[in-house]
C-alpha cells in the first residue's frame, strides 16, 4: 500500500527541488545543529582549510540530503553524490574521490550500506586525502598511492547503530537531526506556500503541521495533497475546512498516524496484549518490512509515546490503549 505519511521518499517528492532551502537561514528549525555547522564553516572559510568530515543522521525527511546541499552551498564549493550502495568495487569509490576538485564536498547518502572494505579505503582519503589502490592482477599486483585533493566527506545515515566505530571516529562533526516542532513545520509549511504561490491559512497551516509527523518531507507532500483537494472539490483556498476534509479522506488523523501505524498497534494490543513482542514478529503480523517497521513506523510512534522498546521487545503504552479506544477488558488476557 502507498503511504502517504511514509517519512521514506516517494516519486512525487522528486520534483521538490525548488521547495528544498539553499542556505542556512533558509533552513528552518535544527538550531543547535545549524549554528554549530554555521560556525565550522566560518572558521574553515578563515582558515582557508577544508570543512571536517561530517556525519548526519537521523529518521527520514528530516532534511540530510538537504542540510548537505547547503554545506555545499556555504562552502561555495560544489556537492558531488554518491550513495553507499553505489559503491561496491574499490574502482567506483576511486573514481568518485579521483573526480573531485579541491574543497568539494562529497555526499555518500546511506553511508551504513559500504561494503567493510571500501570502508578501509575511505580510511585515508578521510584523513591524508590519500588513494591507495592495488592495481593489477595476482602476480603482478602492486599498491600505488594517488594524492586526492583536500575535500569534505558529508555522510548521512538513518542508522546510525550500523555505521562502524572506525569510520565513525573519521568524522570531526557528527551532528544528529531530530523530529520538528509544530511550530518550526508551521514555518516550513509557509514556506512552501509562498514558494509554490499557494496560500494557505495561519489555520489550516497548524493543522498540517500537527498531523506531519514532524517530518519536512512529510509536511510538504501533504501540503501539495491538500492543495489538490482545495483546487478540485474547494473553491481554490487551503483553509482549514478543506484541509480537515483532505486529511480526512487521506485517512491521516490527528497524531498523523495512519492505517500502518494503526494496524501496528492493534495488533501490538490485540493479538500480544501490548507486548513485550519482538519486531520480526510484529512484521510478519501485519505483513510488512523489518526494516520499514524499524526505521519508518517505530521511531515516530516511541517520539510520540504510543510505543516503547525495551530489551525483551515492543511494548505498547497507556497513550497506544487511550488512542485506539481499547480499554483493558478488551485485551487479550
Ligand atoms: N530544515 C528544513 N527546512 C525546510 N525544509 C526542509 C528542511 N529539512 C527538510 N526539508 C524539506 O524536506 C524534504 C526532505 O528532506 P531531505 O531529502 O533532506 O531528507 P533526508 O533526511 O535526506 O531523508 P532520507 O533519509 O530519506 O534521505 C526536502 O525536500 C526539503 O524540502
Ligand atoms: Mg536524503
Amino acid at each position: 500500500m502507498e503511504r502517504i505519511v511514509t517519512s521514506e521518499i516517494m516519486s512525487e517528492d522528486m520534483v521538490d527541488e525548488n521547495i528544498r532551502p539553499q542556505s542556512l537561514d533558509e533552513y528552518v528549525g535544527q538550531r543547535e545543529v545549524k549554528e554549530n555547522i554555521r560556525i565550522f564553516i566560518e572558521a574553515a572559510k578563515m582558515r582557508d582549510e577544508p570543512l571536517d568530515h561530517v556525519l548526519l543522521y537521523g529518521p527520514p525527511g528530516l532534511g540530510k540530503t538537504t542540510l548537505a546541499h547547503i554545506i555545499a552551498n556555504e562552502l561555495g564549493t560544489s556537492l558531488k553524490t554518491s550513495s553507499g550502495p553505489a559503491i561496491e568495487k574499490s574502482g567506483d569509490l576511486a573514481a568518485v574521490l579521483s573526480n573531485l576538485e579541491p574543497g568539494d564536498v562529497l555526499f555518500i547518502d546511506e553511508i551504513h550500506r559500504m561494503p567493510k572494505f571500501i570502508e578501509e579505503i575511505l580510511y585515508p582519503a578521510m584523513e591524508d586525502f590519500e588513494l591507495d589502490i592495488v592495481v593489477g592482477t595476482d602476480s603482478s599486483s602492486r599498491s600505488i598511492k594517488i594524492d586526492l585533493p583536500p575535500f569534505t566527506l558529508v555522510g548521512a545515515t538513518t542508522r546510525a547503530g550500523d555505521i562502524s566505530s572506525p569510520l565513525r571516529d573519521r568524522f570531526g562533526i557528527i551532528a544528529k537531526l531530530n523530529y520538528y516542532s509544530e511550530e518550526e513545520l508551521f514555518g516550513i509549511i509557509k514556506r512552501t506556500s509562498k514558494v509554490l504561490g499557494m496560500p494557505i491559512t495561519d489555520d489550516a497551516a497548524h493543522i498540517l503541521a500537527k498531523r506531519s509527523r514532524r517530518t519536512p518531507r512529510i509536511a510538504n507532500r501533504l501540503f501539495k495533497r491538500v492543495r489538490d483537494f482545495a483546487l478540485v472539490i474547494g473553491n481554490g483556498e487551503i483553509d482549514a475546512t478543506i484541509t480537515e476534509e483532505a486529511l480526512t479522506r487521506l485517512k491521516v488523523d490527528e497524531y498523523g498516524l495512519d492505517q500502518i501505524d494503526k494496524e501496528y498497534l492493534t495488533a501490538l494490543i490485540m493479538k500480544f496484549n501490548g507486548g513485550p513482542v519482538g519486531v520480526e514478529t510484529m512484521a510478519s503480523a501485519i505483513g510488512e518490512e523489518v526494516s520499514t517497521l524499524e526505521d519508518v513506523v517505530e521511531p515516530y510512534l516511541m517520539q510520540e509515546g504510543f510505543l516503547k522498546r525495551t530489551p525483551r521487545g515492543r511494548v505498547a503504552t497507556e497513550k497506544a490503549y487511550e488512542h485506539l479506544h481499547i480499554a483493558s477488558e478488551d485485551r487479550l488476557f
